[in-house]
């Protein structure tokens, strides 16, 4: 369809079209001109029923990111729906309250499908955080963060040709190397496609009126490759409340906030802190140790507006502060993992123009023994982005999600002669809570605490940057 991203010609996206057959009319909120699919607003231990109808001339699955689904509802490639075809995900909610999203999976073409717009947001709640006093309503907003080029005739712009790209194999082959872009869209396809202009919920970015008064703030990044360094403009500290996998125990004052690709966070703000008439900016600041090639407009790392805020009515109060007891989180303990003394070590890697995880590619029913795990288990799992085989020892940055569970970060470690660029981010990385998605910086070691429980089956782990998942650096895990 059609939506009216920017002033001007309407731009044509694909996009997620709801339509709700059954059940409370508040769990799916349409948005309007908007690129972004409906809303989901869904109850811990509610079932869903959702149909998916493929109108696309491609085939698509939908992923619900972040969620615990059995494994043939979790939009994996291998159950691609064709075009013209149906599938229906039929699951019952088991996650948190928190802030989740939902966006095409298929095999080699995520990248391309959410970047026209096949992303939405899954907003979960449940009586333990309805119990809690935080901003409702109008005061619980959110800003799905994404990044596009658009063409002089307001067309999105994804730097590689449409027909070459249809398979990793087939641009081995030559398939795409002719391809519009040639080998810029090839490098691009590789290292990620950064948009030189951001949107917010779909859109451009308008000044958004609030009032003096406390609200909670969903930022998702829903971007194919961007990392964000959040700030406010008048260097106010930001009180993050919750992560990916919902609230943490306490709120968190960060100075900044980093959110790569697939992350979310969450963040309470009393813009009574601001005199009525004033204009409170989020912005995205400048970090070091991201891509550091792509568009030249508005690179990775760089600073810039994200939105502006305006404050309007008279009423001045004085600042509140959040609730400074959120929830009860458990300890993560990484002695219940049963490799606790031996952490699996998964190392991001490039090879002949693919990335991988130790050396190898995605395959679409392989798992190794290393990447096999036993039902209701614990386990350390380590991501380690050295740069292996990577060209001109240029090492990037990379998101890693696992499917299908929530994990604890317990640990981080970074190389010497990567430590200085990690300094310009380490303070805006907020571990505490439940995560399905982390930011490896270049030179970095992540260590992670990963219970599986309830379903087994194939399930994938991946790079959320989501060209370097289409181009190799993703792979299945078993749970048996
Ligand atoms: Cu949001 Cu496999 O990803
Ligand atoms: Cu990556």
């Amino acid at each position: 369809g059609e939506a009216a991203l920017r002033p001007g010609k309407p731009t044509s996206v694909w996009r997620y079209t709801g339509r709700l057959l059954a059940g409370d009319p508040a769990s799916l909120q349409v948005h309007a001109g908007s690129s972004l699919g409906p809303t989901l607003r869904l109850r811990r231990g509610q079932r869903v029923r959702i149909e998916l109808l493929n109108e696309l001339p491609e085939a698509t699955t939908i992923h619900w990111h972040g969620l615990h689904v059995p494994d043939d509802m979790d939009g994996h490639p291998r159950h691609a729906v064709a075009p013209g075809q149906r599938y229906i995900y039929d699951f019952t909610v088991l996650n948190r309250a928190g802030t989740y999203w939902y966006h095409a999976h298929p095999h080699g073409r995520t990248g391309p499908q959410v970047y026209r717009g096949l992303a939405g947001l899954l907003l979960i709640d449940d009586d333990e955080e309805s119990a809690l006093d935080l901003p409702r309503g109008a005061y619980d907003l959110s800003l799905v963060l994404q990044d596009r080029s658009f063409d002089s005739d307001n067309q999105l712009v994804y730097p590689v040709s449409e027909s070459a790209e249809s398979s990793m194999h087939g641009r081995m082959q030559g398939g795409g190397m002719m391809g519009r872009g040639g080998m810029a869209g090839m490098m691009a396809r590789m290292m990620g496609v950064l948009g030189d202009e951001l949107l917010l919920n779909g859109r451009m970015p308008q000044r958004l009126e609030v009032r003096a008064r406390p609200y909670r703030l969903r930022l998702v990044n829903a971007s194919n490759t961007r990392t964000y360094k959040l700030a406010w403009s008048n260097g106010t500290p930001l009180a993050v409340i919750g992560t990916d996998g919902g609230l943490l125990d306490s709120p968190q004052a960060r100075e900044y906030l980093m959110l790569a690709p697939a992350e979310r966070a969450e963040v309470w703000v009393d813009f009574a802190r601001w005199a009525p008439g004033a204009a409170p900016a989020l912005e995205s600041l400048e970090f070091d140790g991201a891509m550091t090639m792509g568009s030249g407009r508005l690179p990775d790392g760089s600073r810039f507006e994200v939105l502006r805020f305006a404050v309007v009515g008279s009423e001045r109060a004085a600042p509140r502060q959040p609730p400074q007891r959120l929830t009860e989180l458990p300890a993560a303990r990484p002695a219940i993992a049963v490799n606790a003394r031996r952490p699996k070590v998964f190392d991001l890697t490039m090879g002949m123009m693919v990335w991988g995880v130790d050396g190898r590619s995605f395959e679409m029913l392989q798992a190794s023994p290393e990447e096999t795990v036993k039902l209701g288990t614990h386990e350390i799992w380590e991501f380690r982005n050295e740069g292996r085989g990577a060209m001109m020892g240029m090492v990037m940055a990379h998101s890693m999600h696992i499917h299908g569970v929530q994990f604890r970060v317990i640990g981080r470690q970074v190389m010497d002669r990567f430590a200085a660029a990690y300094r310009t981010v380490s303070g805006g990385l907020v571990d505490g809570g439940w995560k399905d998605t982390v930011l490896v910086m270049p030179g970095e070691r992540v260590q992670v605490l990963v219970g599986f429980s309830d379903y087994s089956g194939l399930f994938l782990y991946h790079c959320h940057m989501l060209e370097h998942e289409d181009s190799g650096l993703m792979r299945n895990y078993l749970v048996k």
